[in-house]
């Protein structure tokens, strides 16, 4: 069976690291390319974060580096939830990655790679930060939607349940215009795995023990990354898990079958208001006239994530 091609468009911080690993240690993935956006840090160190993963994975993919900010408005990174450096400050006594960042942006080689991708067959672009590449390349070039096979996408809060304001999640929040833009791009396969069902199947600190008891130099690097995440979560906010939004996304990438519920329907992303900015709205009812454009995913088999979480710490040992 031929592998499944990804691109991967992130703002490594913590869960965008555990979700690369899964797909570059997966057997049935191939990761064509990865490309960098700010979102949970800036992007400097967004392309060092992928950079060192990439390093201790011993994998050789190719990173673009991409937009520094979101279209309107200045970058707002997630306050230190995940270490100075975005990676549990596990870089800060590191020297720089071995491997380095493409010369040509992310947002140009987007648009070259989903062309030759599209050439070659079915490919998925995943999106886990703010949406700002897609829409610099949905804006630049009316092809690259169609060029598109699906797009899977973490970002929303469908039950209004933010996190980052009381009814906005980051990734959204992070860039309203962009996702906006992407939503209403026409898109013909968008999958959309929002905040909510990442606190439902939050992994248990105890399913963190076990993982760190693997013992490989991948799983004692997963225990280093998300350390400071796990105290901050764990003692000033009493979560009993770990919410794992990227790796969540990634799982409905790469495991189809993992999705337990989704439902088809009109999505969009609100611009305005002091507390709906970056909003993302579902048309339930279908009441302003839009036609369905997302498969908003809302049950995941939890049981198939910590199990491709646990694969990828096990490739190759
Ligand atoms: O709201 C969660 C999202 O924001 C995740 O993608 C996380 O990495 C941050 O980018
Ligand atoms: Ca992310």
């Amino acid at each position: 069976m031929s592998k499944q091609r990804l691109i991967i468009d992130t703002d490594t911080g913590v869960d965008d690291a555990i979700a690369l690993m899964m797909a570059l240690c997966s057997p049935n993935v191939e990761v064509a390319a990865i490309t960098t956006v700010a979102g949970n840090i800036d992007n400097g160190h967004v392309k060092r974060n992928v950079c060192y993963v990439l390093d201790v994975l011993q994998k050789d993919v190719a990173v673009f580096g991409g937009a520094e900010g979101p279209l309107f408005g200045a970058h707002t990174p997630l306050p230190g939830l995940m270490g100075e450096d975005g990676l549990g400050n596990v870089t800060l006594s590191l020297p720089s990655p071995a491997h380095t960042v493409q010369d040509e942006h992310a947002v140009l080689a987007l648009l070259r790679m989903v062309k030759e991708e599209a050439r070659r067959g079915d490919f998925t672009l995943v999106a886990l930060g703010p949406l700002t590449n897609l829409a610099m390349a949905v804006r630049l070039d009316a092809s690259f939607v169609n060029n598109v096979s699906r797009l899977v996408i973490m970002g929303g809060a469908v039950e209004a349940k933010g996190n980052t304001t009381p009814a906005v999640e980051f990734n959204f929040f992070a860039d309203p215009e962009a996702a906006s833009i992407v939503l209403s791009a026409g898109f013909a396969n968008v999958w959309i795995l929002p905040w909510e069902v990442s606190v439902r199947h939050a992994l248990a600190w105890g399913a963190f023990d076990d993982l760190a008891a693997l013992q490989t130099d991948k799983s004692a690097f997963f225990t280093k990354i998300t350390s400071i995440t796990r105290t901050r979560l764990q003692k000033d906010f009493g979560f009993w898990g770990m919410p794992l939004p990227d790796p969540s996304a990634m799982l409905v990438a790469i495991e189809a079958g993992a999705v337990r519920q989704e439902c088809y329907v009109p999505v969009f992303v609100e611009t305005c208001g002091r507390f709906g900015r970056g909003m993302m709205v579902v048309d339930w009812q279908q009441q302003v006239g839009m036609k369905p454009n997302a498969h908003v995913v809302t049950e995941i088999d939890s049981e198939q994530l910590l199990r491709s979480i646990r694969n990828s710490l096990l490739e190759g040992s």
